[in-house]
């Protein structure tokens, strides 16, 4: 299928398909039904992904390792996710999709102010999204209240929080001693109580993603690298179609082995991440 076809030929897309509103995602949550996850940077690919069924489209700022060669998250402007975030939501309204659209909050673009928050989420819901993301604990709740407040959006972002790798110490997992277990419980329950929606557990135990899904009544967990106990699944689109600079993680499965096409690799994902096959249990080693 190309954007083409979709949009302008009689017949190729003959229904549109029905828009995942965040009403939807809240049913789909209550229902047990896992959330499928991706990344997108530019239109063509947004356009697939829909096609094959995904329910949330990332624009995720790892577009600085995918799209510009960064060797961290740190130096994506506002500028470049607000280029990204648009092209993103075109491709989606050309093939009058119906995928969520969030997009994150870049590095210095949220920490300074609520106001400074509020300014950086308004560029990116004018450039097309519909939720906005952000990354870090409590702190962060003020923050989120003061948006959610103010009709946008907001996913969270816990465990591996890849904007403070240096702070970090590299890319490793999270919450693995009882004391940093205990406080990524007490953030995300803070940060469902300021009004978060969604909120993404990045390299955690699996044991301890799942404890913290249990935890939240009314707000999704969405996992990478965190097991199967969340209420859904992302990946970044490259990692799982194969494509990379360096060594994919090794929670991620290549999906495009043994598909036809990009589009039967991203359908193959979405039912995976749906009956739950994926990830398996070795998809992660901690
Ligand atoms: O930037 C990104 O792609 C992300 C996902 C990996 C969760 O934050």
């Amino acid at each position: 299928m190309s954007i083409a076809e979709t949009a302008e030929s009689p017949g190729a897309a003959a229904a549109p398909r029905k828009a995942v509103t965040l009403a939807r995602l809240a049913d789909m949550h209550a229902r047990g039904e896992k959330i499928a996850m991706l990344t997108a940077y530019d239109a063509t690919f947004a356009a697939v992904a829909d096609a094959a069924g995904i329910d949330c489209l990332l624009v995720g700022d790892s577009l600085g390792m995918v799209c510009q060669g960064l060797d961290s998250t740190v130096g994506v402007s506002l500028d470049a996710m607000r280029h990204h975030t648009d092209s993103v939501a075109r491709g989606l309204r050309r093939v009058r999709g119906g995928a969520w659209l969030v997009a994150d909050l870049p590095f210095g673009s949220y920490q300074a102010s609520r106001e400074q928050a509020l300014r950086s989420a308004t560029a990116l819901m004018q450039a097309g999204a519909q939720m906005v993301k952000l990354e870090g604990g409590g702190w962060t709740a003020e923050t989120v209240r003061f948006l959610t407040e103010r009709g946008i959006p907001v996913c969270g972002h816990l465990g591996l929080t890849p904007q403070t790798v240096h702070a970090l110490g590299g890319y490793r997992v999270q919450g693995r001693d009882e004391a940093s277990a205990v406080r990524l419980r007490e953030d995300a329950r803070a940060l469902q109580d300021a009004g978060a929606a969604m909120l993404v557990l990045e390299m955690v135990p699996a044991a301890l993603a799942g404890t913290v899904t249990a935890e939240l009544a009314h707000c999704a967990t969405i996992g990478i690298g965190a097991g199967r106990g969340t209420s859904g699944q992302v990946l970044v689109m490259h990692d799982m179609l194969g494509i990379h600079l360096g060594r994919p993680p090794k929670f991620v499965r290549n999906f495009m082995a043994g598909a036809g096409s990009i589009e039967d690799a991203l359908r193959a994902y979405v039912f995976a991440v749906k009956d739950g096959s994926f990830p398996d249990d070795g998809m992660h080693a901690w």
